[in-house]
């Protein structure tokens, strides 16, 4: 039996289980050396008369001025411990789809003693939902969404989580992937619709398309794709994306930890240790399933870490594994379009001391013309951020790198490490303002921050946008591309907001000044805009609410106004849950949100399964709320 303790950890922390901080080393020594906390603090107070941090001098979002100002219509909510969610007075809520949830007729009701058995584990809706977006196909509304991961214990409850067969796997396999399903609103508020033809699985298992070029190299090459190309399934599928063409991106996150070896003599290729893939995996699949088993096939690992592309609007499609948006532990992918046409993807590798990526396209996009090149052929780039609020996309090019472009796509980490590319602290969500020509990515917290150096033994100092060690609060880094074009390689930066806790703290970990103690949060982690330009902050931090956590509650939905920096809360998850994945109706009446990893037994109430959820947010009067 597995140690149970380990199937509550939160993916960075089975991380981190595999990789254990260094002891003291030299590398530390510097780092206190260099920066001693008074040192670091009285930075960061220079730091913040010099506007770098948007809430600090220059703004309080807590201002009378701010408040007559707020865009945001709602009523602030406060903190919540329990075991549901809350939203604003004139608010609405209710669940659209649930974990085990029939897509098609012909799969069972989910059971609550046995959850969903493996027949029709491929017809459900899967478990932890996270990253979404929305379409119209033929005047209908779609809605693809990404599942995570699994809480084992749940979805095997007869063995108490454990895998003990190539049904548990293959259940588990299931569950996770992408759904593709229509909704739609009745009587009784939103639905799934039950046997649409547009409702779809896809699953560790799909056929899928590897294209780019990584495509057809010797390391992607196994016995059963002999030439490369055409990989089994997606895994991990964490943030997603839309391209401007109607297209959804899934990013595959932490794929590392569904690999393992079945023997104890098999030598871990040397390239495993940056993406922390080991001899032994997080689900067992390497025993029931040999082609998790990297004994056998060893270059499996390398055919995920990457941003698919699927066609919401055709079940029939096949997914496209784009390698030239590059390999590593993708959050979500956040496309533009540059005035001159080519598409720009931002990206984050959330891993403690990773980086932040770009994506730009060579050709250009055109409505209506052809764009089955327009993610396979472009460059990729890292972001350096300079302390003097300056920084670059640095091109990861086979000059600046050394590795052939295939190298650069599969070992994107190395290759932005070779660059000096700066390490954050766990890039989470990319969004991108859509009224005014800025990004934004969350760096949802760090605790190696000055601690450790990261996989690639790149120093994590303390630095510009990462500017507290042990950062266990989190914050929002923002950049202004050069030109007013996203497609520049240079750009300005400054941070929208530090995370903290002011009733807690009295220096940098109090956080920026537009956090307040109506308005406390940790990890900001999803986030997107909404059409007007408001900014949404999900949160997957620590909901203990004790000591440092203190007055912050569950994990929580916040609004946030970019020109003001003003911040409140408008919903609250239930206990143990991340609020994770966000998008809206075709008429922006309704809001859909995830609930991924309730601990209570949310949404069914007492005595039942907690269930990973979509949630539709509506105002009582039914007007726009986004
Ligand atoms: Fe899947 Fe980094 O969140
Ligand atoms: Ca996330
Ligand atoms: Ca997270």
């Amino acid at each position: 039996m597995k140690d149970i303790d380990t199937y509550d950890l939160s993916w960075d922390e089975w991380d981190e289980l595999q990789r254990p901080a260094a002891e003291n080393t030299d590398f530390d020594a510097v780092v206190e050396a260099a920066i001693s906390r008074r040192g670091f603090l009285t930075g960061v107070v220079a730091y913040g008369s010099g506007a770098a941090v948007m809430g600090t001098g220059l703004l309080s979002g807590t201002s009378a001025e701010a408040q007559a100002a707020s865009r945001f219509g709602f009523t602030p909510i406060p903190i919540a411990t329990d075991g549901t969610v809350h939203v604003p007075e004139g608010y609405t809520w209710h669940t659209v789809a649930k974990w085990g949830e029939p897509l098609f007729s012909d799969a069972e009701p989910f059971s609550q003693d046995t959850a969903v058995g493996v027949a029709s584990s491929d017809r459900v809706f899967g478990e932890n939902t996270d990253g979404m977006e929305a379409f119209v196909v033929d005047g209908r509304q779609v809605i693809a969404v990404n599942h995570e991961y699994v809480n084992t214990r749940i979805n095997l409850p007869l063995t108490e989580g454990e895998t003990t067969s190539a049904d548990d796997v293959l259940t588990l396999q299931n569950m996770q992937g992408v759904t593709v399903m229509e909704v739609a609103e009745g009587d009784d508020g939103w639905a799934i619709v039950v046997d649409s033809d547009l409702n779809r699985r896809i699953t560790h298992n799909t056929p899928m398309t590897i294209a780019g070029p990584a495509a057809g190299h010797p390391l992607l090459q196994t016995e059963a794709d002999p030439v490369g190309t055409t990989a089994l399934g997606t895994m991990n599928n964490c943030g997603a994306g839309k391209t401007p063409w109607g297209t959804y991106l899934t990013c595959e996150e932490n794929f590392n930890g569904y690999f393992g070896s079945t023997d104890e003599a098999f030598e871990l290729p040397e390239d495993y240790a940056r993406y922390g893939i080991g001899a032994e995996g997080r689900y067992g699949y390497e025993k029931f399933d040999p082609r998790y088993d990297v004994s056998k096939n060893p270059n499996e690992p390398r055919r995920f870490g990457y941003i698919v592309e699927i066609d919401p609007s055709d079940p029939t499609s096949t997914p496209i594994k784009h390698t030239a948006l590059g390999r590593f532990k993708h959050e979500n992918a956040a496309a533009v379009i540059a005035p001159d046409g080519r598409v720009v993807v931002y990206m984050g590798d959330d891993e403690r001391g990773e980086f932040m990526y770009k994506y730009v396209s060579n050709g250009v996009y055109t409505p209506g013309g052809p764009t089955s090149a327009l993610l396979d052929d472009g460059q990729l780039y890292v972001a350096k951020f300079n302390t003097d609020l300056t920084g670059q996309w640095v091109a990861l090019t086979p000059e600046a790198t050394g590795m052939e472009e295939a190298e650069i796509a599969i070992f994107s980490r190395v290759a932005a490490s070779k660059v000096g590319a700066t390490t954050m602290d766990r890039p989470e969500w990319v969004a991108v303002n859509p009224v005014s020509v800025e990004g934004y990515c969350c760096l949802t917290n760090n605790r190696n921050r000055g601690v450790k150096p990261n996989a690639g033994g790149d120093d994590t100092a303390v630095n510009g946008p990462n500017p507290r060690a042990e950062n266990n609060y989190g914050q929002i880094v923002r950049w202004f591309p050069s030109n007013d074009d996203h497609g520049a390689d240079t750009f300005t930066w400054d941070l929208y907001v530090m995370a903290g806790n002011p009733t807690v703290h009295d220096d940098a970990y109090a956080g920026s000044a537009n956090i307040n103690e109506g308005n406390l949060f940790n990890s900001p982690d999803g986030m997107m805009f909404d059409s007007t330009g408001l900014l949404w902050i999900q949160t997957d931090g620590d909901d203990s609410n004790e000591e440092g956590f203190v007055g912050m509650g569950n994990n929580q939905m916040l609004a946030g106004d970019p020109a003001t920096g003003q911040i409140e809360r408008f919903l609250t998850g239930p206990n143990g849950s991340e609020v994770t994945g966000l998008t809206w109706s075709a008429d922006k009446r309704t809001m859909f949100v995830g609930i991924q990893h309730p601990a209570a037994p949310f949404p069914d109430g007492e005595g039942q399964l907690p269930r990973s959820s979509i949630i539709a947010v509506k105002r009582a009067d039914n007007a726009m709320v986004g």
